[in-house]
């Protein structure tokens, strides 16, 4: 994934590790104008769509039960739009990331703390961290958010008597982006979110990183392609490989600059 049309990966690995990433999909530049367009409606969809769900609950006031019903759907079915548009919106607002160095650890343990209370509360996580893992260069707040998203789809992919999910840290010196101007960053700090659902549908495995591409009745579509955003500002890359009871997506980072790594240790 990356939507930066300069930069290409390059990539030395053992060649069955190059095997799956090479299958990793990639978020295209068509992706941002579909974001761009969806952005302006979702803002001009908005001001009618509360026309209509104020006028729906008026009409529902004089309503005898059964129709009320019907009017009550509308106001919900509204709803339901007016949701999904501000995801919509969310995205478009994402702001530049505030980059420092960052312990994954505890970005990663953020994400858990607040899965754990959620919507992965019927999921069983454990945790593999290598602790001498130098900090990555990361906005924490979008760092989180990441692994966040991993782990919902990853509960959401389990059935409802739950799974489960670890969350995996190691150094990998292997990976390397090299740009078309010739420079080039290393990505050695890997995590990894494994879990052992049903796996990602065949049909959609090569766009899972697309905006509006979900495989769920009520999903929108956004969480990996918001997911491939964020990696991308931070010259990351996000790779996945899934197959029925095993699904494993994989973050490559940068190690912090030994400068911001200073001046975060005397914040602290
Ligand atoms: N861990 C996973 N296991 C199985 N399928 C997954 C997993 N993560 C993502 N997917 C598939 O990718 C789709 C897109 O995910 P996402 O972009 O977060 O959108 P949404 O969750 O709203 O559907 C999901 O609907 C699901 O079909
Ligand atoms: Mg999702």
């Amino acid at each position: 994934m990356n939507d930066n049309p300069d930069i290409i990966m390059l990539l030395i690995a053992p060649r069955e590790i190059a095997g799956r990433l090479g299958r990793a999909s990639a978020a295209k530049s068509a992706a941002k104008s579909a974001i761009g367009m969806a952005e302006m409606l979702a803002h001009e969809i908005k001001n009618p769509l509360a026309g209509i769900s104020g006028a729906a609950q008026l009409i529902a006031m004089n309503l005898g039960a059964e129709d009320r019903e019907l009017a009550d759907l509308i106001v919900e079915e509204t709803r339901r739009i007016v949701k999904l548009l501000e995801q919509v919106e969310q995205f478009g607002n994402l702001r530049p990331p505030d980059r420092r160095a960052v312990n994954i650890h505890d970005a990663l343990d953020r994400a858990r703390k607040s899965a754990m209370v959620g919507f992965a509360a019927k999921m069983t996580i454990t945790e593999d961290y290598d602790p001498s893992l130098p900090a990555t260069f990361a906005d924490p707040d979008q760092l989180m958010q990441v692994f966040l998203n991993l782990i919902k789809n990853a509960s959401e992919a389990a059935g409802p008597q739950g799974g489960n999910i670890r969350l995996r840290s190691f150094y990998d010196l292997s990976l390397r982006l090299r740009r078309t101007d010739g420079t080039g960053s290393s990505l050695p700090l890997q995590v990894e979110i494994i879990d052992d659902g049903p796996g990602i549908k065949p049909e959609i495995a090569k766009e899972i990183f697309e905006p509006f591409v979900s495989g769920r009745e009520n999903g929108t579509g956004l969480g990996l392609a918001l997911v491939s955003k964020i990696i991308s500002d931070h010259g990351g890359w996000i790779a996945v490989d899934s197959v029925p009871g095993r699904t494993v997506f994989r973050v490559s980072l940068p190690v912090a600059p030994r400068e911001a790594a200073q001046n975060d240790m005397e914040v602290k």
